[in-house]
């Protein structure tokens, strides 16, 4: 699966952007507070105006400070996804319930050092992992392949059965990352300035998402 990141996009034209990555399977929207992460995006208002201008599943990444009160809003506004940093709360668990009460996939997110063992046992609670490859607060920064070896762990633990979840990467993604990142297991792969910097984004998601296929048949 490929989820372009809007944080690339021009966020005067958000609909046409969004029109442009159609065959997209999810639309990733970086929601950036400037305390969590040092950077400001956007918040609800533009996420609920998206809603309404774009039929592809928003997959809202998180990257905010007191999760468990921001959170449920976006579930509740129709988000498919929300995403939020295990480093941001101290109830993760609380916070994912909440969300999928709220009707919304949940979904946990790890920076670059974060380890993934701590979290391994909770995971069961959420529908999606997302492993961040790049420091989290701007785009267009160089993949970090360490990163892999957590996906690796929790790719694992899904094809034995012990875990059911998306394994979803964020950071650097782009033609020459994207084959290492799917023979690690990844599931679901962001693209930000990748996507966002070609002439034409929706064929460039198409050549993401063969690429990713090919490298997953090895
Ligand atoms: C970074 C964001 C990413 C960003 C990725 O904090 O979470 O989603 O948009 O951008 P690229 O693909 O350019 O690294
Ligand atoms: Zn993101």
């Amino acid at each position: 699966m490929i989820a372009p990141s809007i944080l690339s996009a021009d966020f005067a034209h958000l609909a046409d952007e969004a029109q442009a990555v159609a065959g997209a399977d999810w639309l990733h929207v970086d929601v950036m507070d400037a305390h969590f992460v040092p950077n400001l995006t956007l918040g609800l208002p533009v996420v609920e105006s998206l809603l309404k201008a774009t039929e592809i599943p928003l997959d809202c990444h998180l990257m905010i400070e007191d999760p468990g009160r921001w959170a449920p809003p976006y579930a509740e506004a129709g988000a498919h996804n929300v995403t939020f940093h295990a480093e941001a709360t101290d109830d993760p668990i609380a916070v994912a319930r909440d969300i999928r009460a709220a009707g919304a996939k949940a979904g946990l997110s790890v920076k670059p050092g974060t380890p993934i063992e701590p979290y391994l046992e909770i995971l069961r609670e959420f529908d999606t992992l997302l492993v961040m490859s790049v420091e989290p607060g701007f785009g267009g920064q160089s993949f970090i392949p360490e990163v892999l070896q957590k996906a690796r762990i929790v790719r694992n633990l899904v094809d034995s059965g012990e875990l059911r979840l998306l394994v979803e990467i964020d950071g650097g993604i782009n033609a020459d990352t994207i084959e290492a990142a799917a023979e690690a297991g990844v599931d679901c792969f962001v693209a930000g300035s990748a996507v966002y910097s070609t002439a034409d984004p929706g064929a460039t998601v198409q050549k993401l998402r063969s690429q990713a296929a090919s490298a997953w048949a090895r």
